[in-house]
């Protein structure tokens, strides 16, 4: 297993991808989202042959469904292609969106999980906005903050809860960059630049104690365990934490998710 390198840098990606653990998140993703994003671009009245940007690609998965199922011809770019290889139809390029975006126009951007992270989202969103071809579309997923443990196995597990958020909010909160307003800011934002059809459609995922979600989220805590353990966390208290996630009278919601779909005026 490669190292994981975890770092709450300023515009930094904090979750390395090319590590076994982070192909694991990307595969997680994929599993718990890609329906709702298949349905959402459903939605869309696309292009004949879209020409499809696929930005922060991950493992490639809606990159595949949009050459698959959507007939796009796409560029699918990521910090890190590990993961990400080409396929009919799926161009892959290593690409940071913080430096520009490759060059369009696109029928189709999208981008999930990804501007959140990065502090400049703002100068990309516009970057995004000129990348469209008239009649193109934007579609944003991103998550904000729930935090709210329904159930817990043990009574102490309500403390160690809070002590993994307090922890979590200094790793990936907004000290670090992390904006967990945007995902719903995201549709005025398409307003204001002129965007037509906007649409949204928030999420709240209920996490099960040793349901996809509580795996994804154990994984991310072993993903940035070292980070987790210069928060103030100790490795016991994170072993607990896994334990209660794997535990079936856990519930918890982590955070939303929020679709949201906006199209260029056609000329
Ligand atoms: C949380 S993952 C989401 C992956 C995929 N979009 C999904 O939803 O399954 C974020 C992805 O964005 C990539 N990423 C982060 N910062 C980036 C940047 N500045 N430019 C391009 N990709 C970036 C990461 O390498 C990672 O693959």
């Amino acid at each position: 297993m490669k190292n994981v390198k975890a770092a709450a840098a300023h515009d930094r990606y904090l979750f390395d991808s090319g590590t076994d653990l982070g192909g694991a998140q990307l595969n997680y993703l994929s599993a718990l989202l890609d329906g709702t994003t298949r349905s959402v671009l459903g939605s869309l009245t696309l292009a004949e042959r879209p020409r499809c940007l696929e930005i922060g690609a991950g493992n490639g998965s809606v990159a595949r469904m949009l050459a698959e199922e959507f007939s796009g011809q796409v560029m699918a770019v990521d910090l890190d292609v590990d993961h990400l290889e080409p396929s009919p139809g799926v161009e892959v390029d290593r690409y940071d969106i913080r430096d520009g975006v490759p060059a369009g126009p696109y029928d189709l951007i999208h981008t999930r999980f990804v501007l959140v992270h990065l502090p400049s989202r703002r100068e990309i969103f516009a970057r995004l906005i000129d990348a469209l071809s008239p009649g193109g579309w934007l579609v944003i997923a991103d998550m904000g903050f729930a935090g709210e443990l329904l159930t817990a196995p043990e009574e102490s597990d309500h403390q160690l809860w809070r002590k993994y958020y307090h922890a979590a909010s200094r790793i990936v909160g907004p000290a670090a960059g992390h904006d967990y307003g945007w995902a719903e800011q995201v549709e005025r934002e398409m307003y204001a630049a002129g965007l037509i059809d906007i649409a949204a459609e928030h999420l709240v995922p209920l996490a099960r104690g040793g349901g996809p979600w509580t795996r994804y989220h154990s994984n991310l805590s072993l993903q940035a365990e070292e980070a987790f353990l210069s928060a103030g966390l100790s490795r016991a208290e994170l072993t607990r934490f896994r334990a209660m996630l794997a535990d079936p009278r856990f519930r918890a919601r982590f955070f939303t998710v929020t679709y949201t779909v906006g199209q260029k005026p056609p000329r």
